[in-house]
């Protein structure tokens, strides 16, 4: 039996086999080698990013969306990774001493298969799919990213947890050696996060390994970070060395620091402000548009995948459990 027949999909709505194929051997490399030297990208990149097409049913999914692509230039540069500091730039200077090969993640907890595992055992197995997603950090600025990664939820599955794995916790590399950042208090070290086990689960929820088609940038969390879309930016927990199936929901570094104004879901909701400052509209920082000006656009709830997860906290009050 062909594939298509095994997929039972018309051939018209397949793409031809020799470019399918092609393009696996491509994500498959990516995968099994994030850190391809990114030698230059950042030249090579054109002045405007391209357009995305997208089918009935990836929009239904949340998978892709249309809106105007974030420039390769501004997503690897304007970055939130406190470990190398806390200034927009200072992550970039990850790429000089970050060292993400060879990378290996501590799975452990409430699950059968627990151990230490390569990165490319990881993710083994599982081809990588490309999300187009918005990310709505909780500063108040927004992305549109494609991301190249693995559903959480596959990899999550392998380990087998058991039915008092409630949660999934998350940690950072706090290395400060590699990463200048951690030898100041910023954070209380190391990063971490976490995930109730259904939001793990969810399809929407991405380990990623790479964006733009390319591995993962070091400033962008690379090797594999974590990507949920419907979330605040914190929640996407960056260059992860340990996954902990637990019973209690885990401590997080945000809610750790200041627990007033971060919470435990951070779900991107417009209705429930910042202590500090609304969280109504956005600064999208799409197309060409420069940083600082981009236009602001009001937030949606969920940002946007409300679709997609708004189930998930059926007679959750969302202004407590912000
Ligand atoms: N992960 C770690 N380990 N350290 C961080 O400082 N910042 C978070 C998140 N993940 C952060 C992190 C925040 S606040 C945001 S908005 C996103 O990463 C930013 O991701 P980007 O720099 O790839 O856009």
């Amino acid at each position: 039996m062909s594939l298509r027949d095994a997929l039972r999909i018309p051939a018209s709505r397949i793409t031809d086999e020799r470019v399918y194929l092609e393009r696996r051997r491509l994500l498959q490399t990516l995968a099994a080698a994030p850190a391809l030297a990114l030698a230059g990208c950042a030249e090579a990149e054109p002045p405007a990013p391209p357009k995305v097409t997208v089918t009935p049913e990836q929009a239904r999914s949340g998978f892709r969306t249309t809106e105007t692509l974030t420039r390769f230039e501004d997503v690897s540069s304007y970055n939130n990774f406190y470990e190398f500091g806390t200034g927009k730039a200072d992550p970039s200077n990850a790429r000089k001493t970050l060292k993400t090969s060879p990378w290996s993640v501590v799975v452990g907890g409430e699950c059968a298969k627990p151990g230490r595992i390569a990165l490319e055992d990881l993710v083994k197995g599982l081809t990588p799919e490309e999300r187009v997603y918005r990310l709505r950090c909780v500063e108040g600025w927004s992305m549109v990213i494609p991301w190249l990664g693995v559903p959480l939820g596959q990899v999550l599955k392998k380990f087998e947890p058991t039915s008092k794995a409630k949660y999934v916790a998350f940690t950072t590399l706090a290395d400060p050696v590699q990463m200048p950042g951690v030898r100041y208090r910023s954070i209380n070290w190391p990063y971490r996060e976490g995930l109730r086990i259904d939001e793990a689960m969810h399809p929407l929820t991405l380990l990623a390994t790479g964006l733009y088609g390319k591995p993962l940038p070091q400033q962008n969390g690379a090797p594999l970070r974590l990507v949920v879309p419907w979330k605040y930016g914190f929640k996407s927990i960056k260059s992860i060395v340990e996954i902990m199936f637990v019973e209690k929901m885990p401590e997080t570094a945000w809610h750790d620091l200041q627990p007033s104004e971060y919470g435990f879901f951070s779900n991107v909701n417009p209705n429930v402000d910042h202590p500090r400052w609304s969280q109504k509209t956005e600064r999208r920082i799409a197309g060409t548009q420069s940083k600082l000006f981009a236009e602001r656009i009001p937030t949606r709830m969920f940002n946007g995948y409300a679709d997609q997860v708004a189930s998930m906290y059926a007679g959750l009050d969302l202004k407590k459990w912000y």
